[in-house]
């Protein structure tokens, strides 16, 4: 069993940073973690990163494509497979996740399997092996914010989810929470609100009006469009998940969030059809059940603790950057294009 150096205090900003050689990242091969893998081998190049992802529907092999990253295709529930990487890492960045609500008010299933289940396998592989745990999670835990007001959530807001995905990564964070405190194992969770970037799956919402756009579709809105969400760009994310793995201090939790003034659903759509030069070309389309309203992340612990700060801080700047991205990577996202509309279609969104 490894010991390990938890001597942070929160006015220690600068002490020296921990350092890995080898990172096991589960969900690799999806969103945030590829973006992920891609800035580990910008920042921190010692270091050698092995992916496990089921490849599901939503992660694609592509993503990692030019990077040195070893994929191994696999199922976090593989007990097995997981306690052969653990045993191989330093560290493990657990983002696989079963991750778009709309999905999981249709089948719960792998929601609780990918996101409890799998969650449990790993902490007991990092049990058994003495390894640092890293786990991804979300703002949804915390349930939603009424609109209009001035509240936050910070990190000890009660939890309170709303849906089966949220429901699923609330039970996660306190399995983590639990096994660092039953067992000792060495964990830190981040909870951030709502990424955007390239390589998101184009079932959600950023991701699906850009392209509805460029495939000559029309944008879809949900209901009257006034829920609020706290953008972050995806980079901005990964920096603040590597600043907690090097000096974020065993068993705390840090929000993720960069600080946006609110700007509700209507009002990103607006910007992304004006930014594509298409003003005011959209359509309301049937709400989310249970809809959440409103999500607003208070970050201090983490700007002040950790010295985080988020690089893009002009919504419209991150977008027209990801417009350009969709715009010029139209072979990654089209061939799923017509089932992910049609899916939705025959839901009357
Ligand atoms: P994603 O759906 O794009 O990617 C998930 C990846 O996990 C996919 O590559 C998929 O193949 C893999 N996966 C799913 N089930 C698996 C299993 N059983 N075994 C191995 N791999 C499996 O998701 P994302 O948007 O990149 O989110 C990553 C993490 O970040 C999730 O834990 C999510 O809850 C969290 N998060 C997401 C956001 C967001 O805005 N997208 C915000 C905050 C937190
Ligand atoms: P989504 O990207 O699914 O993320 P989350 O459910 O985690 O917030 O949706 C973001 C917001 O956009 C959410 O309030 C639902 C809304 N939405 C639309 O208005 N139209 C769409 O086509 C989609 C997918 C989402």
């Amino acid at each position: 069993m490894r010991t390990f150096d938890n001597s942070t205090s929160s006015t220690d900003l600068f002490r020296t940073p921990r350092v890995f050689q080898r990172m096991l990242v589960t969900g690799g091969a999806g969103f945030i973690g590829a973006n992920f893998v891609r800035l580990v081998e910008q920042e921190w190049p010692q270091c050698e990163v092995v992916v496990i992802d089921k490849l599901t529907y939503a992660g694609n092999r592509e993503n990692l494509a030019g990077t040195k990253a070893k994929l191994v295709e696999g199922d976090i529930n593989d007990a097995q497979l997981v306690d052969d990487l653990v045993g191989n890492t330093d560290v493990i960045v657990h983002f696989a996740a079963e991750s778009h609500n709309d999905n999981s008010l249709k089948d719960p299933s792998p929601f609780i399997t990918t996101n409890i289940m799998g969650t449990f396998t790993l902490l007991e592989a990092a049990r058994k092996n003495g390894v640092y745990f890293h786990h991804v999670s979300t703002d949804e835990v915390f349930g939603d914010l009424e609109i209009g007001a001035p509240t936050k959530f910070t990190e000890s807001t009660a939890y309170a989810p709303s849906s089966p995905y949220s429901a699923s990564k609330a039970g996660s964070d306190h399995l983590v929470r639990a096994w660092a405190r039953s067992f000792g194992v060495p964990v830190t969770v981040s909870n951030c609100s709502n990424n955007y970037g390239p390589y998101q799956h184009i079932e959600k919402f950023i991701p699906r009006q850009i392209t509805n756009i460029l495939d000559g579709r029309t944008p879809k809105l949900y209901g009257t469009g006034e829920q609020v969400r706290d953008w972050i760009h995806v980079d901005d994310h990964n920096l603040a998940v590597l600043d907690i793995l090097s000096h974020g201090e065993f068993g705390e939790t840090y929000n993720i969030g960069a600080d946006q003034k609110d700007i509700n659903n209507g009002e990103v759509i607006e910007l992304i059809c004006e930014l594509m030069g298409r003003p005011g070309d959209y359509e309301h389309v049937a709400d989310r059940p249970g809809h959440d309203q409103r999500y607003a992340m208070d970050a201090t612990k983490l700007r002040e603790e950790l010295g985080w700060s988020p690089r893009y801080t002009n919504l419209r700047e991150g977008l027209e950057q990801t417009i350009a991205w969709y715009t010029n990577n139209r072979s990654w996202w089209s061939a799923s294009k017509e089932s992910v509309e049609s899916t939705y279609a025959s839901q009357g969104q």
